[in-house]
């Protein structure tokens, strides 16, 4: 049973970046061991590094705008020792401000007396009161203690969305599936791959994906300045005699994971899938990490027929506050 916990200065209070970010490293490197996957670990070296340098901590997502400010959120304290935390990121998403709650982890010994729900109550008032249109979070699917903590404080669901990776381990010259070709993106498969990349990455979404479609859009100066920016970026498409099945992008990152934007037939998702992905596993390098980021429940059977695995499915969750007439 929860013992309730009273608001109390000497208990909650803002992050002090000065001072609190290397037990706030150690709090969600413990909390969320089990789950951690490689990004996890380079988020906790980040916030190390930060706190060895003494300075504030940006955590930018390639392609999404957050706001440039020092760490900030909120800790719980028990006898001067920090064991609660949640962390808040600002955002514009579509023009707004949004606030994206991540981090809330609580130790252990200090569970069900109601400390995450006080943290997270104080993140929403806090994106509230600087203006913010909603706050949002991401939750695993599996983990359904804190859904119900989510859900119990107004927060709506608004996606599934499931993380999938290569497969190190597996073989990179699986067959492509029968009579299906592989061939270079051209300028005459943007409209149709425009058209399905909106649809699996829709605004709603996009916002906080490493993912702007302007930078899959194929253009002659568009490659030229990529190219110029250092940036690298590989296209293909997949068909079936003359149809087009799908088209995809490999886009290697710098400091998270390479993603792939896979861009399916909806009549032909797992055949398209199955053989973009397939390809993807012949050229890029069998060290590089690899992401795609795709609707929970589609093509899930082509993506694992290429062998990916499933990571993590995360539920996109949303607390519009009111007035703010957010759109989802
Ligand atoms: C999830 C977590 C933050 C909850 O912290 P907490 O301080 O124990 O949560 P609270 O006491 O405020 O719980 C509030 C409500 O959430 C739900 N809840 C929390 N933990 C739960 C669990 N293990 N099982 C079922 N429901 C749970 C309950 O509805 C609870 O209300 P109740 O105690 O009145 O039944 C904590 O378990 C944790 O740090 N987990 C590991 C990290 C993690 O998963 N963080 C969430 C990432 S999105």
């Amino acid at each position: 049973m929860a013992v309730p916990v009273a608001i109390n200065a000497t208990h909650l209070r803002p992050v002090d970046t000065r001072k609190d970010l290397p037990e706030i490293a150690d709090l969600i490197e413990l909390c969320f061991a089990s789950t951690m996957d490689a990004d996890g670990r380079e988020y906790i070296r980040q916030i190390r590094r930060m706190a060895f340098e003494s300075r504030g901590i940006n955590l930018p997502i390639p392609g999404s705008r957050p706001i440039s400010v020092p760490i900030q959120g909120y800790v719980w304290l028990e006898n001067n020792r920090i064991v609660g935390n949640l962390t808040l990121i600002p955002y514009f998403k579509n023009g707004r401000v949004v606030y994206m709650i991540a981090n809330v982890a609580v130790h252990p010994e200090f569970r069900r007396r109601g400390i995450a729900r006080q943290l997270t109550q104080q993140g929403m008032n806090h994106a509230r009161d600087h203006g913010a249109a909603a706050a949002w979070l991401q939750v695993r699917d599996d983990n359904r203690g804190a859904e119900n903590l989510y859900l119990s404080l107004g927060f709506l669901e608004r996606a599934r969305r499931t993380n999938w990776s290569f497969d190190p381990a597996g073989q990179s010259t699986l067959p492509l599936p029968h009579l299906v070709s592989i061939r270079r993106r051209t300028t005459n498969d943007w409209h149709m791959q425009r058209r399905w990349l909106q649809e699996i990455y829709p605004p709603e979404i996009a916002w906080n994906l490493p993912f702007q479609i302007g930078r899959v859009q194929p253009g002659l100066w568009r490659n030229l300045i990529r190219w110029m920016n250092g940036e690298r970026m590989e296209h293909w498409s997949a068909w079936l005699g003359d149809r087009l099945l799908g088209a995809a992008a490999w886009e290697p990152g710098n400091v998270i994971t390479d993603m792939i934007w896979l861009a399916t037939n909806p009549l032909d998702e797992d055949l398209a899938a199955q053989a973009l992905l397939t390809h993807a596993r012949r050229i890029i390098p069998r060290n590089r990490p690899v992401t795609v980021n795709f609707p929970a429940g589609i093509a899930e059977e082509g993506i694992r027929a290429a062998g990916f695995h499933a990571n993590n499915t995360l539920i996109w969750m949303e607390a519009p506050f009111s007035g703010a007439g957010a759109n989802p």
